[in-house]
């Protein structure tokens, strides 16, 4: 049976209810959800994504009063954040009620939670009482979807229903603090929502990037969000040389175009923005990489965003992009 695409939020609610998949759309990525305080349809969460039982999900949120289901302590300047940034692309992590299931957390006393910002994610969170697990809707280290396609594409045999919201406005995963420490609240992911900002609301907060592999983060593997297509530094290339590979994705210009391709002699740019906008980058970013698969282009050449702001994150994702396969 293949998936329904569709706006049906009964329907939803009945497959949620029954503990079943469904794909939801939010800002940042599409997000394959379950009934968050169920153990049962959380397991089938990982078994759709092959996803490791040592990575831990976020929950996402209608209201913020549903937090206290879930935490068991908010630390007052996390409630400023919120404030500033809720409904939004920012997941908080805090210690976890005993409602919330191990296999949500990998095991730890720490839960991720989000009140995402997206018109149909929230009115059908709004009408359940549990919360939604959900990771982003793909196999587990490949690209993350940014339309109902995409997700179709990798999960269209496996779940019955994916609600429909359009194109995901924001385009990469959201932003990830900590407040495991009260008084040391540190960044575990990059995302629109940056340092600078968080630090506009609460001041100084840590950064703890990893590049491998990361107990406390493990999505944050490196080598994640990976298209088949071989992606290269551009800095590997002399582009004086008239011996170009087949394909190039490449800008030398500015923000404005990271990547443009030389095949054979034509030039094909491949625009992330030509408007010199970043967040419009970040948004086609995804769609992008997989559409170098969708044309079985072996490989592309890439050059990385100005290193600020969402550009940071950006070159985050693009970094793991790069990473070799095993
Ligand atoms: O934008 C997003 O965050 C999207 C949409 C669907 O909301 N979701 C998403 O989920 O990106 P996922 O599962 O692909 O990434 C969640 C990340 C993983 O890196 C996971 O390791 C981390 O959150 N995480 C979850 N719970 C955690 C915890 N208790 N401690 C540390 N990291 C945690
Ligand atoms: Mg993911």
């Amino acid at each position: 049976m293949l998936a329904e695409i569709g706006q049906n939020i009964e329907k939803c609610k009945s497959i949620l209810q029954s503990d079943g998949l469904v794909a939801i759309p939010t800002e940042t990525v599409y997000g394959l959800a379950a009934n968050g305080l169920n153990q049962t349809a959380v397991a089938k969460i990982f078994e759709a994504k092959n996803r490791p039982f040592f990575d831990p999900l976020i929950l996402h949120i209608g209201k913020i009063s549903q937090l206290d289901q879930i935490t068991s302590y908010v630390p007052e300047n996390a409630n400023q954040l919120m404030q500033e940034f809720w409904p939004g692309p920012l997941t908080f992590i805090f210690k976890k009620s005993h409602l919330v299931p191990d296999l949500v957390t990998a095991g730890h006393q720490t839960v991720a939670v989000r009140l995402p910002n997206h018109p149909v994610a929230l009115a059908l969170l709004q009408q359940l009482d549990f919360p939604l697990a959900a990771p982003s809707a793909n196999p587990f280290g490949y690209v993350s979807p940014t339309c109902s396609q995409h997700v179709f594409d990798q999960l269209g045999q496996t779940i019955p229903y994916i609600l429909d919201g359009g194109k995901c406005a924001v385009g990469i995963e959201s932003t990830i603090i900590s407040f495991e420490i009260e008084t040391a609240p540190k960044i575990l992911r990059l995302g629109m929502i940056t340092k600078n900002d968080i630090e506009a609301v609460i001041g100084e907060v840590q950064c703890e990037i990893s590049e491998n592999s990361n107990p406390k983060a493990p999505g944050q593997l490196d080598q994640h969000y990976s298209p088949f297509c071989k992606l290269r530094s551009i800095d590997e290339l002399n582009l004086q040389n008239s011996n170009l590979p087949h394909i190039l994705f490449y800008s030398p210009v500015s923000a404005s175009s990271f990547w443009l391709s030389h095949e054979k002699i034509d030039h094909h740019p491949i625009y992330l923005t030509q408007k010199n906008d970043l967040f419009e980058a970040a948004s086609n970013l995804f769609s992008i990489l997989r559409d170098f698969d969708r044309h079985q282009i072996h490989e592309a050449f890439v050059q990385m965003a100005p290193f600020d702001g969402i550009g940071m994150a950006i070159n985050d994702r693009l970094k793991r992009a790069m990473a070799k396969r095993p």
